[in-house]
């Protein structure tokens, strides 16, 4: 067995301020990020650099017009390094913005153009779901061959940032929905990872478990307190999701993933509410059909972060879940009853990357009954 553990430097920080003292940014970076986190911790300090805002260029999750519209504003000539400060959009952009030109943007999440890295790249969270900052993945919007739109990942170690800089504080401004949905998420990669029937390895499933202790903790803290004490637990949340993040670096994600991506292209649901739609019902699903080897470990592991029997484990996860963000059903993200049949095959044509790691073997009448039962 072989594999790499962490490809880029991970740095912690007590402030934006101590991040700029350290890495000094001038006028050949390039900052990208949101408006508001710029506001609120960048524009006191008086930075020489260059800064470009994700919203002037669209709303919502990356997609193919979106990003081409920010390379455009962007010349490739004119900057060295980018700093990617945001939730996985930002850095899923930063990644590409890191990249040599080599192709339009559908190019190269087709794979007709090739990967290249030609700027380094520094990655600060600020949401505590993706990983992105330590994965080789960038996911964006797309129209596939039919001309349907559904989201892509474009996976290539050449995306890894070099600088990972963890800055806790700057999750203080992240709303409780999207930090909710981007906790969630980054659950569901700890748990995608652990599960990962070949990829999984010693260290995908050391970090796994140890994301899934801390987040589960910070649930169970918050559906006793209520949302604001996540404020008190931020460092442990954003640590987290890192970990989960070189968990699934190692082991892949898989069904959930997989199943979400035309729910999101097409309907437009914040990744993490789009993976726990379908959470539930698939480790429901596994546990039927499996409920030995793996998955018996997994319930062991939550029966002893979360106490009471094995058998009681997935549903005091769906439990714990539910305090943290209502479970809705797909009809109501706008999902209609023929996308159980288009879905399953964009499904099985476009993410064979996540469904070659599903627990047990993932069939068209599997997604099918997977996304009824959802619906
Ligand atoms: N590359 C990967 O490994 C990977 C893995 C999973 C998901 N993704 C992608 O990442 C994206 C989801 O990322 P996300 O969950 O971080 O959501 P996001 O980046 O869409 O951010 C969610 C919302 O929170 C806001 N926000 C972010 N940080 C904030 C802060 N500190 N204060 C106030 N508001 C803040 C954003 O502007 C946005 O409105 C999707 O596009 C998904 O496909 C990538
Ligand atoms: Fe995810």
């Amino acid at each position: 067995m072989k594999e790499i553990l962490i490809k880029g430097q991970l740095n912690k920080f007590k402030s934006f301020e101590e991040f700029v003292k350290e890495f000094q940014p001038d006028k050949r970076d390039l900052l990208f990020t949101n408006q508001f986190i710029y506001d609120e911790f960048a524009k006191p300090l008086n930075l020489q650099c260059q800064v470009l805002f994700q919203e002037k260029f669209g709303a919502g999750e990356p997609s193919e017009e979106m990003i081409s519209k920010i390379f455009a504003a962007a010349p490739e000539d004119s900057y060295d390094r980018v700093i990617a400060a945001g939730g996985g959009a930002i850095m899923d952009i930063g990644k590409l913005l890191s990249l040599k030109r080599t192709g339009s943007i559908h190019q190269l999440f087709f794979k007709e153009a090739e990967v290249m890295r030609a700027k380094k790249l520094i990655a600060i969270p600020t949401t505590c779901g993706t990983g992105s900052e330590v994965t080789n993945i960038s996911v964006a919007i797309v129209k596939d061959a039919n001309g349907d739109t559904t989201k892509l990942g474009l996976v290539s170690d050449l995306l890894i940032p070099q600088e990972v800089c963890l800055i806790p504080q700057m999750l203080k401004t992240l709303p409780y929905k999207p930090f909710a949905s981007s906790a969630i998420d980054a659950l569901i990669h700890a748990v995608e990872s652990y599960l990962s029937p070949a990829r999984a390895t010693m260290t995908s499933e050391l970090y796994g478990v140890k994301a899934m202790e801390l987040i589960l903790e910070g649930f169970r803290r918050i559906g006793e307190q209520g949302p604001e004490v996540r404020l008190d637990y931020l460092e442990e949340f954003v640590t987290a999701a890192c970990y989960a993040g070189i968990a699934f670096l190692q082991a892949g994600c898989a069904t959930v993933h997989a199943m979400s991506f035309p729910l999101g292209g097409t309907y437009h649901v914040p990744h993490g509410e789009s993976n726990y739609a379908l959470f539930g019902k698939v480790l429901e699903k596994y546990n039927e059909r499996k409920p030995e080897g793996k998955m018996g470990e997994f319930k062991k592991t939550i029966a002893r972060i979360l106490g009471g029997t094995e058998e009681e484990a997935l549903g005091r996860l769906a439990e714990l879940e539910e305090k943290i963000l209502h479970l809705r059903p797909l009809r109501e993200y706008g999902f209609e009853e023929k996308d159980i049949e288009v879905f399953a095959e964009s499904v099985l044509e476009n993410q064979q990357r996540l469904v070659v790691n599903s627990y047990v073997p993932l069939t068209k009448e599997l997604i099918q009954e997977i996304y009824r039962e959802c619906y």
